[in-house]
Formats: C-alpha cells, sequence, structure tokens
C-alpha cells in the first residue's frame, strides 16, 4: 500500500486529496494546522493519519519529520497555499504580507522536500509534487497585478526544478501542477472546476509520471504549461 503525505489537508484541495487516496487504500499522513476542529478530515474512512502541521513553522516541519522517520513516504504532496491580500495591484503592494506568502507557498515547499528526502527516496514511488499556478507562470502573465501570489508560485516552481536536478540521483521525481481554477474557499464559487474532478486529474498526471518528466509543470489535464 503505497502512502501520501499531505499538506493543508483539512479543506479544499487537500481535503479532496486525502479523500481519494485513502479510498483508493492508500496510507494517508494528512496534516493541517488544526486537527481538532478538521471536522471534514477526521470524517473520513481510512488508513489515515492525522497531524498537526503548521508549514510556516519549520521547527514543526523537522518535528513531524522526526515524528515519521520510519515512514516511506511514497508521495509528498506540498499542496498548503495560501493566495494573499487582496490588494496586489501596483501601488497597493503590502510587502509584509508577500513575505510571508512567500513563506508558505515557496520556502515551506522546500524545507518539506529538505526535512522528508529520506523517506520519499527510501519509498517504491518516490514523488515529490507541489502544487502550483498558472498565475505562476511568466509566459501566461497577459494581464499583470497579482504580484503576491503570482511571484509565490513562480518561486515555486523555479524550487521544483532545483529539486529536480538536485534529488535526480536519489531516483526522486518532482513536478508541478496547475489545479485549475477549483471551486474552494481559494478558487470561490465561480470556479469553473469542481476539486473532485480537478483531484482526480492531477491523480492521474502524478500516476503516469516518470523520471524523465522530472521538473516539469502540467495542468491537472496533463497538458505542459510554459514556464
Ligand atoms: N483553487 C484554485 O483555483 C487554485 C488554483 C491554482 C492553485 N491552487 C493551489 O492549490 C492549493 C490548494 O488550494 P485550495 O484551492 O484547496 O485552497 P483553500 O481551499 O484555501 O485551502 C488551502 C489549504 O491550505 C492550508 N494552509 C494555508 N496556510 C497554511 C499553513 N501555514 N500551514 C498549513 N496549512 C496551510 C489551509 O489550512 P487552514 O484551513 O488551516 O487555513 C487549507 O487546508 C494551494 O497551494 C493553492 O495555491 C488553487
Amino acid at each position: 500500500m503505497p502512502t501520501v503525505l499531505i499538506t493543508g489537508a483539512n479543506r479544499g484541495l487537500g481535503l479532496e486529496f486525502a479523500r481519494q487516496y485513502a479510498a483508493d487504500d492508500w496510507k494517508v499522513l494528512a496534516t493541517c494546522r488544526e486537527p481538532q476542529s478538521a471536522d471534514a478530515l477526521n470524517a473520513l474512512s481510512g488508513n489515515i493519519q492525522v497531524l498537526p502541521l503548521d508549514v510556516s513553522d519549520f521547527l514543526a516541519i523537522e518535528t513531524v519529520a522526526r515524528i515519521l522517520s520510519v515512514e516511506k513516504i511514497d508521495l509528498l504532496l506540498n499542496n498548503a497555499g495560501v493566495i494573499g491580500p487582496h490588494e496586489s495591484n501596483f501601488g497597493e503592494t503590502n510587502y509584509d504580507a508577500w513575505a510571508e506568502v512567500l513563506r508558505i507557498n515557496s520556502q515551506a515547499p522546500l524545507k518539506m522536500a529538505e526535512c522528508f528526502v529520506e523517506q520519499v527516496a527510501g519509498s517504491d514511488r518516490k514523488q515529490i509534487v507541489s502544487i502550483s499556478s498558472r498565475l505562476g507562470s511568466i509566459a501566461e502573465n497577459d494581464d499583470g497585478g497579482q504580484y503576491t501570489y503570482r511571484t509565490s508560485k513562480a518561486a515555486l516552481n523555479m524550487v521544483n526544478k532545483s529539486l529536480s536536478i538536485d534529488l535526480a540521483d536519489k531516483g526522486i521525481t518532482t513536478v508541478v501542477l496547475h489545479p485549475g481554477w477549483a471551486k474552494t474557499d481559494m478558487g470561490g464559487p465561480n470556479a469553473a472546476v469542481e476539486p473532485v474532478d480537478s483531484v482526480t486529474g492531477m491523480r492521474s498526471v502524478i500516476d503516469q509520471l516518470t523520471i524523465a518528466e522530472s521538473g516539469q509543470f502540467f495542468s491537472f489535464d496533463g497538458t505542459d504549461i510554459d514556464w
């Protein structure tokens, strides 16, 4: 039975990943900031262990990695993310909030990889997947603005590319995925894609990954996204 470690598993896409992998008989290590109030996650059935983890707390990441040191983690899923303040247009930048968004969206996935690399390397599948966004594509930015979120995901994309080179010797495949505009608290009620379809698509992409594709940026439907 493969094992997945998910950040931000209490709601949105992280919760749907936990639900689908558990239903598919995976062992699910589901982390979230407040397990005691994670009702939907706690109600899922299957082989699920819920652990507290705020990914902006790097000492906490080290602690969880020590607790899980004997696990073989087939798939490390860096899902937790924040959109940041809505005032991220030119002239409205909140620089302190931007720093916090960078810590959660860009730095924490690298810290997770650094702390869990041996558990991933010791598994069968050896995959690290981080949920990025098309908004982090420089090539596809044709309407400007959103400095905070866009830069955080562009930085995550670069983290992913370097990871793919640095961890190749360990046989680890690492990619970034765009989940589509998905109907979650972040995506809002008018979003185009249901979480169940977004996650079904991403799981299919993850399932078919080969190490030759390490470092790449895919949409949930399997198409490539330009950097
Ligand atoms: N929905 C979309 O349309 C869309 C599009 C492109 C990319 N994405 C990306 O997809 C991922 C999941 O987004 P979503 O749509 O599911 O968003 P969401 O519904 O807002 O859920 C975000 C999740 O991240 C968690 N989180 C935030 N900060 C955290 C922290 N410091 N430590 C641990 N967990 C933290 C939240 O936990 P709390 O409940 O504790 O806040 C929540 O579980 C994110 O990386 C997002 O950027 C989403």
